[in-house]
């Protein structure tokens, strides 16, 4: 199959679907790679380190699409991009299908067979495909240090002959992937770390990173089943507030990452909450693409609210491009690995087949042969019509 690798055209997107490692992977196993010039420009791969793998420079995006079977991407494509798409090319991405019904239709119309890293089922046997989990522990890092670096202060103690600094205070809101790596990131720098999730059996998780767990007592059942948490009715996040109003006041940098998939992230801080911060402090809102835990967050950028600092930034993995595309390339070999072993084949005719009977490919197919085959997918774009 003639794989293809696109400079990605998304506005302030620096990561690149497939290293040369990946690449490297796919030529191994029989497939064509080609590779846009200039694809790993952003993240410091250059293009002979494709050709070094035996990958093949495309010119521009036109000549890559033309030749494509499977075209491989982050973030999903722009109208000019499904215009290059031959009719049955299949597509892998970051395409948010539950809200980019646009984008769906637009693939059924044009024939295209997509699949959607983001809708991937979380068990076992694709945790090395979970570009999600890579990507939450790329912005959970990266989270402290631009707490680090907007704050006025150390992070860790330190004795010095000018005196004793005191320690920072970090409050981490939400202990799922993101959050967790925060605590790390945040305690390997010093500081005093508190989380909080709605989920009681994170706690020796958080405990086990040296952070220490703040046990709000009304909330102990916010655990769905499967280990998931569920969405809180709005008195009960009244009241996560209300005993989270103290330990906010008192942090010096909040990293908010709480949400649950497919709702609207909960409004954890207040205007009041962060009024009732002290000078200086910093907040940094993960769940911004989810509309923000903090209610004066503006996703995508950074606000000053009386002396406190708000970074709501989006797309954060890219601000680590290097390490983000690793993540990304090693978890997509895998992904492409398997949908072309086991759930993408093509029949006499040369059409592509799918399975049907994989959880994996089930889980990720949006759009096969004119049709949205995506259950959730469907079922959203049947609600809002
Ligand atoms: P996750 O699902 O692993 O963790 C979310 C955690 O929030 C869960 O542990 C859940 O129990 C908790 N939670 C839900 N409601 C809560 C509440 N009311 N109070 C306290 N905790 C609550 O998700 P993950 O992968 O850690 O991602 C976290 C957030 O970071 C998401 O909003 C995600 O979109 C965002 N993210 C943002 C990026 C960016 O570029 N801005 C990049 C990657 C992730």
């Amino acid at each position: 199959m003639d794989i293809g690798i696109p400079r990605e055209t998304t506005e302030g997107e620096r990561r690149v679907a497939l290293l040369p490692d990946g690449a490297a992977r796919l030529i191994g196993a029989g497939h064509r790679v080609l590779v846009e010039r200039g694809a790993g420009a952003e993240a410091h791969v250059p293009d002979q380190a494709y050709e070094t793998v035996g990958a093949v420079m495309a010119y521009d995006a036109g000549a890559l699409f033309a030749q494509s079977d499977l075209v491989l991407k982050v973030r999903a494509p722009s109208a000019a991009e499904v215009a290059l798409l031959r009719p049955g090319t299949a597509l892998v991405g970051l395409l948010q299908p539950l809200v980019s019904p646009d984008l769906v239709r637009s693939l059924a119309a044009a024939q295209i067979t997509s699949f959607s890293l983001d809708t991937l089922p979380r068990i076992s046997r694709a945790q090395s495909m979970d570009v999600l989990t890579s990507m939450s522990t790329v912005a959970g890092y990266r989270a402290v240090l631009t707490g680090a670096n907007l704050l006025g202060k150390f992070f860790p103690l330190l004795m010095t002959a000018a005196g004793t600094i005191t320690p920072a205070k970090l409050l981490v809101l939400g202990a799922g992937v993101a959050g967790l790596q925060a605590i790390a990131t945040a305690r390997r720098l010093g500081a005093v770390v508190q989380a909080f999730d709605t989920r009681p059996a994170v706690k020796e998780q958080v405990e086990s990173l040296g952070a220490s767990f703040l046990t709000l007592p009304p909330l102990a059942q916010a655990e769905a089943t499967g280990g998931y948490a569920r969405q809180l009715a709005e008195e009960e996040i009244e009241r996560e507030r209300e005993l989270l109003r103290a330990p906010v006041q008192e942090a010096d940098v909040v990293i908010t990452t709480a949400l649950i998939p497919g709702t609207r992230a909960p409004v954890l801080l207040t205007r009041a909450m962060v009024e009732a911060m002290r000078p200086g402090s910093v907040i940094v809102d993960l769940a911004a693409e989810g509309g923000g835990n903090c209610e004066l967050a503006v996703p995508g950028q950074r606000v000053q609210v009386g002396d406190v600092v708000i970074d709501a930034s989006l797309n954060v993995p890219s601000q680590m491009p290097q390490h983000a595309s690793q993540l990304f390339s090693r978890n997509l070999t895998a992904y492409t690995t398997h949908l072309l072993s086991v759930g993408l084949r093509r029949d006499a005719d040369g059409r592509e087949e799918l399975d049907r009977s994989d959880e994996i490919v089930v889980g990720t197919c949006i759009t096969h042969r004119g049709a949205v085959v995506h259950e959730a997918t469907r079922a959203r774009m049947e609600r809002s019509t």
